[in-house]
């Protein structure tokens, strides 16, 4: 299907808020504390804003202007600029592909919390391995799992995006109030732990703030830049296809370059507020050792925060793994509208149809990740260092590993084959200017693709 048939958005409002809404997800508010915490905090960060003004800029200027001048989807938006470069329209499909194997499953751990704060039982979640225990335990994922994942395809199947969409406008803003406050009330936590040490939010902010650079070598700055980079991708949407289609919606008369600023502020500012939120409490409660926990992290220090709130801290606990349930339900449905509307047009069938094969087809799949915990869990250790389960492998092959792939060939297309005035043209066809011109420029044919290469090979384990 064309999209040119498609009713683009009203405004640029309008853009900005949707592509905001796909971009603000788990993202932003599981992965990138956890990433953070893990990387030591001030270095990741630092690294991790460089890259946003730098390559999160270009990688999403160049996917929407892509988007907006061929108005075509990913899909097909490389082989109508250049049909020999069409494969790489097929290879940013896998991204979609892959990454939805695991998202509802972390839908319906949160989900799961969810449910735990509403029927009040919240002391449970507060105990030390509750998240562990109930990982590994085998029918209670995979049923949160699936309740999450249906709710995910009866959207798609009935097309009524639209209406989540205008919840969204509501919900998105009532979330990040929710992390401010939170935030500011992990700020004051104070903890003694059993050895007499007493330790504050405020040294915990530190901690996520201040760079800490002693025994920093260069395999190890490697490692935070490929972490920070994946976080990147994962947390703008970039490099995938989404932002092409998103992109070719858009009114001409639309200012690019403006829209792309506030997405790219809003979504690294909601993602630093999560890190104030869940770091700091990590820190209070269970030391620096205690941020080497990964994946669990939100899990683990969210209870302990609405645990020191007292009795009201339920209710601000439900509400908030109600609210994140909801913004990671507005980004699984849009991967999997995208991978519906992809497979629709390959396959040449019915929206209907489409959605209720991917639905069966991505249940599996996710069922199998959850087992990842259990029945198949095994150690494996990915190229960085890590060890990692099912999701964790998943998570990897296609932030870490396809995405600098992808990157890197985006980047040499659109600098030294297609040339930045194309995308530049582009982004000043509304008559307004394109203020980082230059910056995109050097960035797309020089620093893009060289660091594209170094991030590839060190994800495969070869550097
Ligand atoms: N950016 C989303 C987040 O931060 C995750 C995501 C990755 C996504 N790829 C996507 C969302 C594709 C929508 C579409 O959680």
């Amino acid at each position: 299907m064309n999209t040119k048939s498609k009713s683009g958005f009203s405004s640029s409002l309008g853009f900005i808020l949707v592509a905001t809404g796909s971009a603000v997800g788990v993202g932003n508010i599981w992965r990138f504390p956890y990433l953070a915490a893990q990387n030591g905090g001030g270095i990741f960060l630092i690294i991790y804003l460089l890259l946003v003004l730098t390559f999160g800029f270009t990688l999403l200027t160049t996917d929407i202007a892509i988007g907006r001048r061929t108005r075509e989807k990913a899909l097909n938006a490389f082989g109508a600029m250049k049909s020999k470069w069409k494969f790489l329209g097929k290879l940013t499909f896998l991204v979609p592909l892959i990454i939805m194997t695991y998202y509802c499953v972390i839908g319906g751990w949160v989900l799961k919390y969810a449910t735990v704060y509403l029927s009040g039982c919240r002391d449970q979640a507060t105990q030390d391995d509750y998240f562990k225990s109930f990982l590994s335990s085998h029918a209670s994922p995979i049923v949160f799992t699936l309740i999450f994942m249906a709710i995910t395809v009866f959207i798609v199947y009935f097309g009524v995006q639209k209406g989540i969409e205008r919840f969204a406008k509501v919900v998105m803003p009532g979330l990040i109030l929710m992390i401010v406050g939170i935030a500011v009330f992990s700020l004051t936590l104070r903890y003694t732990d059993s050895n007499g040490i007493e330790r504050t939010g405020m040294q915990g902010l530190m901690i996520y703030l201040k760079p800490d650079f002693t025994d920093m070598t260069f395999s190890k700055f490697l490692k935070i830049l490929l972490d920070a980079m994946s976080q990147l991708f994962f947390s703008l949407s970039v490099s995938m296809g989404i932002m092409v289609t998103y992109g070719s919606y858009v009114k001409k008369d639309t200012n690019l370059s403006r829209s792309i600023k506030y997405i790219e502020y809003f979504d690294t500012g909601v993602a630093l507020l999560a890190g104030v939120m869940v770091i700091p409490a990590v820190y209070v409660f269970y030391g620096t050792q205690g941020m080497t926990s990964g994946p669990g992290l939100m899990f683990v220090s969210m209870p302990k925060v609405f645990n020191a709130m007292g009795n009201i801290g339920t209710i601000i606990g439900f509400v908030f793994f109600a609210m994140v349930t909801f913004a990671t339900l507005t980004s699984s449905i849009s991967v999997m509208e995208t991978l519906v509307a992809d497979f629709m047009d390959l396959l040449h069938m019915s929206r209907k149809k489409t959605s209720l094969i991917l639905g069966v087809v991505y249940s599996i799949a996710s069922i199998i990740i959850c087992l990842g915990y259990n029945v198949f869990y095994f150690e494996f250790t990915l190229p960085n260092g890590q060890s990692a389960q099912l999701l964790d492998i998943m998570d990897y092959v296609s932030n870490s590993f396809l995405l600098p792939l992808i990157s890197f060939l985006t980047c040499v297309f659109v600098g030294w084959i297609i040339k930045p005035k194309w995308i530049i043209d582009e982004v000043e066809a509304s008559g307004d200017k394109f203020s980082r011109k230059r910056l995109y420029n050097v960035m797309i044919r020089y620093i893009a693709p060289v660091v594209m290469t170094i991030l590839f090979f060190q994800s495969t384990g070869i550097l």
